[in-house]
């Protein structure tokens, strides 16, 4: 490195600047001149390897033109930015950008999903139905005869055509029959309709169906997949109890409760001091129901269970109200 090309050096650095029109180009000018790697850096960085009388004059001249190209790119830096501000007054071009928002699954689709998987991964296919559906479907076949007391339990949305709003996911059941031959496991997700509404109910939730149908299939099947979802869901030390209810499509029929999440079992305003909380409905399929989809009940055994999303939803994540779902605020929502 001769004095002559330090001289050059400088007046392409020079030059450069002068052209600069942006904050972009400048830091690219600083990066080619004063970088890690750059055309000053090297020079300084060579000093040391110069015979003894060249050391001193370009050591100096080269340490000059670092500071005067520092100086310059500070000083080109503020006028750019003044430049911007007078542009735009009253925006701080330093502030931080504002952050990205990204978007998150409702908790009930959320835990919808889970459910699925669960069952996916022990081979259960998912079905599913419309939510717009016959008496038949949603009653009859399920045996439900029209003056039947079940029906109360189920505050029907009936369509002026009369067709109707399913009540719950069952009639999937009935559907999934009638165009598969077993043995066949299938869970069916989706929204049901009934006309009810207060802190625990919304005229419109999500259910998970499931109907595994096989030639031995039998109640302790059925207690244990309920219990290993359970576990799943819950936690691996989820205590869970099975009662004795009634349901006319399966017989005999059960509901599943888990242990109180809240309480662990000691009685709590959430189980009603009972310690445990109910979580589905279950049952080994009724024959009737086999009949009306031409399966031989003779032949084939069935195992059933129906369940509430949100609960399932409410009761995992503490939720006590279950209209919050369905309010859309964002601050309820951003927390899941
Ligand atoms: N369909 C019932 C309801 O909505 C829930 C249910 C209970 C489904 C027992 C089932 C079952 O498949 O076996 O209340």
């Amino acid at each position: 490195m001769t004095e002559k090309e330090l001289e050059e050096l400088r007046s392409r650095a020079l030059k450069e600047l002068e052209e600069v029109r942006d904050l972009r180009a400048l830091e690219e000018v600083r990066v080619r001149y004063l970088g890690r790697k750059g055309l000053v850096t090297a020079v300084v960085k060579g000093i040391k390897d110069l015979p003894p009388e060249a050391r001193r004059v370009i050591g100096r001249r080269a340490n000059e033109l670092k500071n005067e190209l520092e100086d310059l790119i500070r000083r080109r830096r503020e006028e750019l930015l003044r430049a911007a501000e007078d542009q735009a007054p009253g925006v701080d071009l330093t502030l931080p950008g504002r952050p990205y928002e990204l978007g998150k699954l409702h908790p009930v689709t959320q835990i919808l999903q889970e459910i699925c998987e669960i069952f996916l991964r022990l081979g259960f296919d998912i079905a599913r139905g419309p939510e717009v559906e016959t008496d038949y479907y949603n009653f009859e076949a399920l045996n439900i005869p029209p003056d039947h007391p079940a029906r109360d339990m189920q505050d029907t949305f009936y369509l002026e055509n009369g067709l109707l709003l399913r009540t719950h996911t069952s009639p999937i059941q009935i559907r999934t029959m009638l165009s598969r031959q077993p043995p066949l496991r299938i869970i069916a997700p989706g929204k049901v309709y009934r006309c009810d509404s207060d802190v625990r109910h919304t005229p419109m939730f999500h259910q998970v169906e499931g109907l595994l149908v096989d030639r031995e299939v039998s109640f302790a099947h059925l207690k244990g997949l309920l219990t290993y979802f359970a576990r799943e869901i819950f936690g691996p030390r989820t205590r869970v109890r099975f009662r004795p209810s009634y349901f006319p499509f399966t017989e005999p029929s059960a509901e599943m409760d888990i242990q109180c999440v809240i309480c662990r079992g000691r009685g709590c305003r959430l189980c009603g001091d009972t310690g445990w909380l109910e979580i589905l409905g279950a049952g080994m399929v009724h024959p009737h129901v086999f009949q009306a989809v031409g399966y031989d009940p003779e032949e084939w055994r069935g195992l059933a269970f129906g369940l509430g999303v949100e609960r399932i939803t409410m009761l995992r994540f503490g939720i006590d109200d279950i209209r919050l779902f369905y309010e859309n605020h964002l601050y309820f929502l951003e927390q899941f």
